[in-house]
């Protein structure tokens, strides 16, 4: 088995989990559930998003959520267009994550441009962060399917990924949207983008409609990869991309990963505390695999 020593986890609950909630959570859960997240290890998190808050009311807070809460590892926000970048810069965040989808037609519905006028947009952005010494994380969504197109081309998928390379940025965070693809579509790709960039961090972005998000792990893993974004909890989805329910969770992979002798950094049950705290604001229940487990343990002790 090809596995690496170390994994690194970028945590994306505060964004791709808070986005897609029907209720706002409160700004003082957020920061308080983001003060929990880094006390449990988490090295690099998105903490929130710079994007219109008439599309996106759940990330109206953005800026408050950066104030109170930067500092301690790579943090990372969110901006899809020039005017959240200018929204970034008033702040101390140095780590942007600009976001575009292979189809056309969900980058239409996300961001209200076509891939090509996305494209256009962001390019003289990434010079500009570059010039100013920000980390830029470029994710890469639809890599393998597409709720409104069906099956996206790999070629397409490679030469997007290709293109932000060659426009400088440090990460390309590869997603499986709707959580459509398997774990051999998974290992051709990420195989193959190893292979063509080496140069550059690549990090797998997995949802888990299908319930194939962890062998898909397991299956990027064998690929190369270690660097793995995921959510606590299993929260996440795109209000963009129906279908598709949240990320692997955190405690899932970290849990999965440890046993397998690959270490995290992270502490399961401050973990689980960090989640206890978001829980009673989550509209659905939370059912991830060690969760549960850990509940019922919770029960037995008591
Ligand atoms: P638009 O309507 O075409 O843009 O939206 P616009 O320039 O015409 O602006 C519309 C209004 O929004 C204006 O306000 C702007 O000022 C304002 P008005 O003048 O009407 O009062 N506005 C902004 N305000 C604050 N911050 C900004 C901003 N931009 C415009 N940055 C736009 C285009 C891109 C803004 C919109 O489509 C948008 O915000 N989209 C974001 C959608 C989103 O957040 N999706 C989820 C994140 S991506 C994701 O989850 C996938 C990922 O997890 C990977 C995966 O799983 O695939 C990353
Ligand atoms: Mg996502």
């Amino acid at each position: 088995m090809n596995l690496p020593n170390h994994v690194t986890i970028i945590e994306v609950g505060p964004r791709d989990g808070l986005q897609n909630e029907k209720n706002f959570v409160p700004t003082d859960v957020k920061i308080n559930f983001i003060q929990a997240l880094k006390r449990s290890g988490i090295q690099e998190m998105e903490l929130t998003s710079f994007v219109s808050p008439k599309w996106v009311p759940q990330m109206s807070d953005a800026g408050d959520i950066v104030q109170a809460t930067l500092g301690g590892g790579r943090d990372i926000v969110l901006s899809p267009n020039r005017k959240g970048i200018d929204r970034v810069y008033e702040t101390n965040c140095k780590a942007v994550a600009i976001f575009v989808g292979v189809s056309d037609q969900f980058n239409k519905k996300n961001i209200n441009k076509t891939t090509a006028e996305a494209l256009e947009e962001l390019a003289p952005i990434i010079t500009e962060l570059k010039e100013r010494q920000y980390f830029v994380r470029a994710c890469i969504s639809t890599a393998f399917y597409c709720p409104y197109q069906g099956k996206v081309s790999l070629v397409d998928t490679i030469n997007l990924c290709k293109s932000f390379a060659n426009l400088g940025v440090d990460e390309l965070s590869v997603a499986d949207t709707i959580g459509m693809a398997n774990p051999r579509e998974v290992y051709d790709l990420f195989s193959f983008l190893k292979k063509e960039l080496p140069n550059i961090l690549i990090t797998a972005h997995f949802h888990d409609t299908r319930k194939m998000a962890l062998a898909n792990v397991f299956a990027s893993l064998q690929a190369g990869i270690d660097r793995f974004d995921t959510s606590v909890g299993g929260l996440g989805g795109c209000p963009f991309a129906p279908g598709a329910t949240g990320n692997v969770a955190t405690e899932d992979v970290v849990n999965m990963l440890e046993k397998m002798g690959i270490s995290t950094g992270v502490d399961l049950s401050k973990l689980m505390e960090a989640l206890d705290i978001v829980e009673p604001h989550i509209s659905r229940p939370i059912q991830t695999g060690y969760h549960t487990l850990h509940k019922l343990e919770q029960t037995t002790q008591h």
